[in-house]
């Protein structure tokens, strides 16, 4: 019998239904994905900001500050990566079962990774938001100085110069972020959580 087989569920008497019923709210994922330089967590971060200022209960993972603790270990591989984003996606549905909005900026590069996440909830509850900012944009902007070491040999497996970005196909949000203002892009996320009853008003 493996290890799994002898694990079984306990079903809790507090549900995600009466945790969200608590909060007043519909929990889901809203899951940020683009280049380094794209502007996730800066328009997740806005984001959050208004949601909380709205009355919502919400929590932001962010890649830097959780590659900091939880996903310490892991490093830029394909293989590590991708159990970033397994380790994250499981971190995110526990907290959508806490009954809160969940917001993560993550590169989260590989298509097959993000379809994992999208399956570990419930239909309709993960909101995949394409950062859609083109790599001459973000290169330019190179808030951290990142792509200037990576063309100079200096990191490497750097996503968009060494490493693939698979963009999303099918977008529930696709935000062009290196045209419009931060305000125009949070507000094209407000009435997209809007159409789908998580906020009241947009
Ligand atoms: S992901 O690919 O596993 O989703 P994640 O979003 O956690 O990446 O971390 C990306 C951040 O790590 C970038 O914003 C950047 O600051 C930093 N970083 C360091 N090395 C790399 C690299 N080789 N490729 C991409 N980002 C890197």
């Amino acid at each position: 019998m493996s290890e799994q087989e002898t694990i079984v569920w306990h079903q809790h008497t507090v549900t995600k239904a009466s945790r969200a019923a608590l909060k007043q709210q519909k929990p889901a994922v809203l899951w940020f994905t683009g280049l380094s330089g794209a502007g996730k967590s800066t328009i997740a971060g806005a984001l959050e900001g208004k949601l909380a200022e709205l009355g919502y209960h919400t929590y932001l993972l962010d890649g830097d500050n959780v590659r900091h603790g939880l996903c310490r270990d892991l490093g830029f591989s394909q293989q590590d990566r991708r159990e970033n984003i397994r380790r994250i996606g499981e971190l995110a549905a526990l907290m959508v079962d806490a009954g809160l909005i969940v917001l993560t900026a993550f590169i989260s590069p590989h298509r097959s990774e993000r379809d994992l996440v999208r399956h570990m909830l419930p239909e309709g509850e993960f909101i995949e938001v394409f950062v859609n900012t083109d790599l001459a944009v973000c290169e330019a902007r190179d808030p951290k100085g990142l792509y200037q070491r990576a063309r100079r040999g200096e990191i490497t497996q750097f996503t968009g110069i060494d490493s693939v970005y698979e963009a999303p196909l099918n977008p529930d949000i696709d935000l062009p972020a290196g045209e419009e203002t931060l305000d125009q892009l949070v507000q094209r996320c407000l009435e997209a959580l809007h159409q789908r009853g998580i906020v009241a008003t947009s």
